[in-house]
């Protein structure tokens, strides 16, 4: 499965790396980075570390987004620490970025494979967006997008009604659920079910030291986040999840529902609206995870991490 990797490495991001090197079913053909967990230049480093500490230079990596498409810039240092990895250290990159923007490789890819490339969003998904503004065609030459984004019943961890992605850039997530792009979203209802806890990490024994390490320093601080400000033991590994149902789709349960994103509320801008009673009649936009088999989806991350 030909994929492209778009993301804010962030603490869950990097676990996403580390799933994604666990997967040799999916032949990452780009990284792009983009604004979101930290800046986009900080997200850049921290995405060539994360390349080197898992041998995937020969992955290219291109610098995308350095802000939303209309909103002020966000970013969630409480989240993932200062760096955006938490309290995890990596040595400086010797790599560095390939001259395309990530807009303009996406496009590159995507024309040079249509038909075949999903592109797999774990952050604002403002590359893509500018990437189908720039060339409209690619509606139809992408495969899937799979994104982790938005909410439907669980609270908001943005605001109180938004996610975080979608809160980063509204704009763009609009441009994407009314692309007609095969989209699935994994949302907060599913992924908060999968908190990752130190019992997790003491799970990875046998894990390569340095992996390992990462992981066990990368999400105590993100642990610490969730036990400060959402009361939460352990934490949400978002972007893992949905980096898992590219090759174990049975691991949620997707709903069809047409959804739309608030642009303009007082209180609920990037709130995501799903219409499951058909009240809008209009045809579903979107396959949404809704249920998750969080023991069988930890049982895998752990498992597969554990052959690295
Ligand atoms: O709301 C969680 C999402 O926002 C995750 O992708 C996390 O990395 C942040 O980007
Ligand atoms: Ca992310």
């Amino acid at each position: 499965m030909k994929v492209i990797l778009d993301t804010d490495p962030g603490i869950d991001d990097a676990l996403a790396f580390v799933l994604l090197k666990a997967m040799p079913e999916i032949k990452l053909q780009a990284i792009t980075v983009t604004h979101g967990n930290t800046t986009v230049e900080k997200s850049t480093t921290n995405a060539l570390k994360l390349v080197e500490l898992l041998g995937m230079q020969d992955i290219p990596v291109a610098i995308g987004a350095n802000q939303p498409l209309v909103k002020a810039l966000s970013v969630a240092e409480e989240t993932h620490g200062d760096t955006g990895l938490g309290h995890a250290v990596l040595p400086p990159p010797t790599i560095t970025v390939v001259k395309e923007n990530a807009a303009n490789l996406i496009i590159e890819i995507v024309n040079a494979n249509p038909g075949e490339v999903t592109i797999l969003c774990i952050g604002p998904v403002t590359n893509l967006a500018l990437a189908l503004l720039k060339e409209p065609s690619l509606r139809k030459k992408i495969k899937s997008v799979v994104s982790m984004a938005g909410t439907i019943h669980y609270p908001g961890n943005a605001t109180p009604s938004s996610e975080y992605n979608v809160f980063c850039d509204p704009e763009s997530f609009d441009i994407l659920l009314h692309s007609g792009i095969d989209l699935t979203i994994v949302p907060l209802d599913v992924t908060y079910q999968c908190l990752f806890t130190k019992d997790h990490v003491a799970r990875l024994k046998g894990v390569r030291a340095d992996i390992a390490e990462f992981i066990d320093r990368s999400t105590a601080f993100y642990m610490e986040f969730h036990a400060e400000y959402q009361g939460i033991q352990g934490c949400a590994i978002n972007d893992p999840l949905a980096a898992a149902i590219l090759v174990k789709p049975e691991l949620v349960t997707l709903r069809d529902y047409y959804l739309d994103v608030e642009l303009h509320g007082d209180f609920t801008t990037a709130k995501i609206s799903a219409d499951h009673f058909n009240a809008t009649g209009n045809p579903p936009n979107a396959k949404v995870a809704m249920e998750v088999d969080v023991e069988a989806f930890m049982d895998f991350f752990i498992e597969r991490v554990k052959l690295l």
